[in-house]
């Protein structure tokens, strides 16, 4: 038995085991004041976000995507479903117009076949897999489906009896589709999309599931859920319902498909009926999911395996009908303004509006140009700071300003001595703050917005032989201030000859 586990470990292992986990956001486009592709595309790009799915193909979308590194689920709509399914010219058309005319501009990785067809257009059901397979046709034709996989987003409402998740198994009325579907998946060598919603979970359970259960909160051990078939402890519901699709799939005999969470999220506002849905759970399921899946520490049945994961979704949506939590399950509003602030650090560089330990340093405002100067010249000479980004055509060489130079070499210093206290002076001309100064091309030390991480301390780090280093003559200003440039040439002589 242990030694079936460890294969059925292994076998799984193949599929994915290489692969770090990425968080992707949902876009929904229910809103009365729908931001535009570009101001989409913006708000992605200033959030780090890298991974989106689209509930549709569209064009002016999937155009404002391109060139930009983001990789992109499309998704054939659900009313779309019943006619491709039952001709191989209308998929093949459909591929052609949403698909190829794209590629490799936008980088299109997947195809969502349908949104939880088998629960919300369970007539549609039986051509799902013909459309899955002419999809997958079209794109042999042209010799793309290496790069583009093809599933359909499952509820997870077809799996029944879901905990413990050794017990569980998808609703027996769909085993036509199932069995089909997952030798499709399995043979092309895709994955299960799957919607996890631990709100309604814990919503519909009536008090069964506590809260923290499902908010990834640590639990005393003794309310721990152990699976008594498997001796496996879950700690949050997230887990136990992939697992319980891992064990439904097996139930069928299919033991290699990796699964990727095509929506989790939880809402952040709702009626009196949903006291649940509020900024902070909100804030603390979505902070928590994100630390979660990017760990990579994969679920109890399948450590290490990575479940990459959908967050829903960028905007609220104003114009969705139902209940108030309906509308209010984004991450931002239509102007782009976070709904709350994820509380992310630690977890690296994606969606870190995260300021409550992102702190930077920066000129005072109205600080004596002079007194600035000075600072930046220490700073870049014996303060050892990496002055390169300054230099003309390097990403912080505009603007063009004492300022602007300044904060740049006060903020390194300061990340470079870890922020300790007192590094943060230069005289009294600096200051700390909590908006990130990065701008444009220009991301400063300790920004773990856009490009990630702290810029390579050692190849920024000034060489130890800085006498070459204090002397560069890089920070004059082309036309700047006639003031500016004369102390300059009057520090950096001085430097120079010291
Ligand atoms: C597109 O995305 C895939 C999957 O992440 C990646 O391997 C590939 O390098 C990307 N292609 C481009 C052109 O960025
Ligand atoms: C569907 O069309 C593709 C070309 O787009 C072709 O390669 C494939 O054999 C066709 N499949 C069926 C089932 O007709
Ligand atoms: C299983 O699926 C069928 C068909 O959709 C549905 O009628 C039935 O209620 C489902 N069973 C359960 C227990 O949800
Ligand atoms: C799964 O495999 C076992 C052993 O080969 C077999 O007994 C069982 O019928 C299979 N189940 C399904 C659903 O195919
Ligand atoms: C991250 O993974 C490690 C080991 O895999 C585990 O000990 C730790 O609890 C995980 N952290 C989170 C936040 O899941
Ligand atoms: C979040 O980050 C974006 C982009 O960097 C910025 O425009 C926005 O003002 C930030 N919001 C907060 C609350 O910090
Ligand atoms: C915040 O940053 C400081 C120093 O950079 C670090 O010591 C501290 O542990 C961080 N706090 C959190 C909550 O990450
Ligand atoms: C992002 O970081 C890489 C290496 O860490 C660097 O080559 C690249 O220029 C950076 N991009 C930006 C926009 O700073
Ligand atoms: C950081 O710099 C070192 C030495 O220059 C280099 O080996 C390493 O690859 C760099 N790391 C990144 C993330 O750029
Ligand atoms: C620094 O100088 C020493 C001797 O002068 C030399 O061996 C070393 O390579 C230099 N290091 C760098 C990074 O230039």
């Amino acid at each position: 038995m242990a030694l079936l586990l460890l294969l059925l470990l292994l076998t799984v292992s193949t599929v994915s085991a290489d692969e770090d986990a990425f968080i992707g956001v949902n876009i929904g486009t229910a809103l009365s004041d729908m931001p535009s592709p570009i101001q989409v595309v913006a708000l992605l790009k200033a959030q780090n976000i890298r991974h989106v799915r689209l509930y549709d193909a569209d064009q002016a979308m999937l155009h404002a995507l391109a060139n930009t590194g983001i990789r992109v689920t499309v998704s054939v709509p659900n009313e779309q479903l019943l006619g491709i399914g039952q001709s191989n010219a209308t998929a093949a058309n459909w591929v052609a117009r949403n698909v190829i005319a794209h590629v490799p501009a936008t980088n299109i990785t997947a195809i969502a076949v349908g949104s939880e067809i088998l629960t919300t257009l369970p007539n549609a059901a039986p051509v799902l897999v013909s459309a899955l397979k002419f999809i997958h046709s079209a794109l042999v034709a042209s010799n793309l489906d290496g790069q583009i996989k093809v599933s359909t987003p499952q509820s997870s409402s077809i799996i029944l009896d879901s905990f413990p998740p050794s017990q569980a198994f998808f609703n027996r009325s769909w085993d036509p589709v199932m069995v089909p579907l997952l030798k499709f998946l399995q043979s092309t060598r895709s994955y299960f999309m799957l919607n996890v919603y631990p709100y309604y979970d814990y919503m519909q359970s009536n008090g069964v599931i506590p809260l923290d259960y499902a908010l990834f909160r640590p639990l005393p051990p003794n309310k721990e859920a152990v699976d008594a078939n498997t001796l496996l402890h879950y700690t949050n519901v997230f887990d136990a319902i992939v697992d319980a699709a891992y064990f439904s799939m097996s139930y069928l005999n299919f033991t290699n498909i990796p699964i990727f969470v095509t929506e989790s999220g939880w809402p952040s506002k709702g009626d009196s009926s949903e006291p649940d849905a509020t900024l902070d759970n909100a804030n603390t399921y979505n902070s928590n999911l994100i630390r979660h899946v990017l760990n990579n520490s994969g679920t109890p049945k399948h450590p290490g395996i990575v479940v990459s994961t959908y967050i829903y979704e960028l905007y609220n949506e104003d114009s969705r009908p139902g209940p108030v939590s309906e509308k209010n399950w984004g991450l931002f509003d239509a102007n782009s303004m976070p709904i709350y602030t994820l509380h992310l650090t630690g977890a690296g560089t994606l969606l870190s509006n995260d300021t409550t330990n992102q702190t930077f340093c920066v000129a005072k405002e109205g600080a004596d140009p002079k007194m600035l100067q000075a600072a930046l010249d220490w700073g870049c000479g014996p303060g050892k700071v990496d002055c390169t980004f300054l230099l003309q055509g390097q990403p912080c060489y505009e603007p063009n300003n004492v300022v602007a130079h300044s904060t740049y070499a006060f903020n390194a210093y300061f990340q470079k001595m870890a922020k300790s206290p007192g590094t943060c002076d230069f005289k009294g001309v600096a200051t700390i703050t909590t908006s990130d100064p990065s701008h444009g091309s220009c991301i400063f030390p300790g920004s773990s917005g856009r490009n990630g991480s702290f810029p390579n301390t050692t190849s920024l780090a000034p060489s130890s032989n800085s006498s070459t280093s204090g002397c560069h003559s890089v920070y004059f200003y082309g036309a700047g201030s006639f003031t500016t440039s004369v102390i300059i040439g009057v520090l950096l002589m001085s430097m120079v000859c010291l």
